[in-house]
């Protein structure tokens, strides 16, 4: 991983500037350096920021050049059409795609301030400050209880089963499940509804403290009411934590997040502020895509 970029390589106006990028990121050959993001792709109080990220799976490059800081306490959602790489660009935030085989990241991703991708990083770590939430539930094959005392356990976080009971009733509470769960804590996770399900394993992620939370499409496998449930724990969770979520529905991105990033082919076309995104698009791809012309 490089250290190719800095805040420094964009002009003032927030667009990606060609000719001030450095050097290696211009050699790349895949690299389509022929765009500029549209819109300001860093923010003030940045928790995380990615710096010229590509990506390839093999010789096949899926992520283009992409900056975009993540700020504290915000949630940004990313858009775009089937397979311009939100989930891609997404797994970079967490070195996710560092279990996929074949699969390469080139660029600079900090972490307050700090490189995620130097080679001292403990990635068992930077997943549990920087935790995900994957399209289809994933509860573990075990108890309610035992879903969400299992990272805490690994990392340590209670010293005695009072402090882990507390833990998992505090992680339950604030993903809005301990109500419904509370009387059935040793039954298995995998016989909850799949909203109940999703919430357990927003559950399981908070139990860890994390910094960031990234929720990949955390919403498609539900019904209208458990989408809603979920939408209003974001809003609440962003209080505390910082939200990276991917959504297919503009209605959700508009609902849940303040700054809005639309992808289209890898590229990162264009950023802001998500209501001037979806009332004020500038890049044609993005009115397309917001206005269902296309994706
Ligand atoms: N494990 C993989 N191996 C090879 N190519 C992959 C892999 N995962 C994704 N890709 C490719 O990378 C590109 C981006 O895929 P990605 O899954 O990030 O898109 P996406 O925007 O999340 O799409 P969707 O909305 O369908 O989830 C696609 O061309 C996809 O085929
Ligand atoms: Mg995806």
């Amino acid at each position: 991983m490089s250290t190719v970029a800095s805040m420094g390589n964009f002009s003032s106006k927030g667009t990606a500037d060609k000719a001030d990028k450095p050097q290696q990121a211009l050699d790349i050959n895949h690299a389509a350096d022929d765009h500029e993001t549209i819109g300001t792709p860093w923010v003030e109080d940045a928790k995380m920021s990615a710096r010229n990220v590509n990506v390839f799976y093999g010789d096949k490059q899926a992520i283009m050049s992409v900056s975009l800081d993540i700020g504290r306490n915000e949630v940004v959602a990313m858009i775009g059409p089937s397979g311009c790489g939100k989930s891609t660009f997404l797994r970079t935030l967490n070195r996710m795609n560092d279990i996929i085989p074949g699969c390469r990241v080139e660029g600079n991703i900090t972490l307050d301030n700090e490189d995620i991708y130097q080679s001292q990083q403990d990635t068992v770590l930077l997943r549990a400050r920087v935790g995900m939430v994957f399209q289809k539930p994933n509860p573990f094959p075990k108890s309610i209880y035992e879903n969400v005392a299992y990272g805490p356990k690994i990392h340590g976080l209670a010293h005695s089963n009072a402090e882990m009971d507390e833990i998992v009733e505090k992680s339950l509470r604030r993903a809005g499940l301990f109500n419904e769960v509370k009387d059935q804590l040793d039954k298995p996770g995998t016989g909850l509804s799949g909203g109940q399900q999703q919430r357990l394993c927003i559950a399981r992620a908070i139990a860890v403290s994390p910094e960031v939370i990234l929720m990949d499409e955390p919403c498609s496998a539900l019904d209208p009411i458990a989408t809603a449930r979920i939408e209003e724990l974001i809003d609440e969770l962003k209080e505390k934590y910082t939200i990276a979520i991917v959504t297919h529905s503009m209605q959700q991105a508009a609902r849940v997040s303040q700054r809005t990033a639309y992808f289209h082919l890898g590229k990162l076309i264009e950023v802001g502020d998500t209501k001037e995104i979806f009332t004020n698009p500038q890049h044609h791809l993005t009115e397309n895509y917001i206005t269902g012309r296309f994706g």
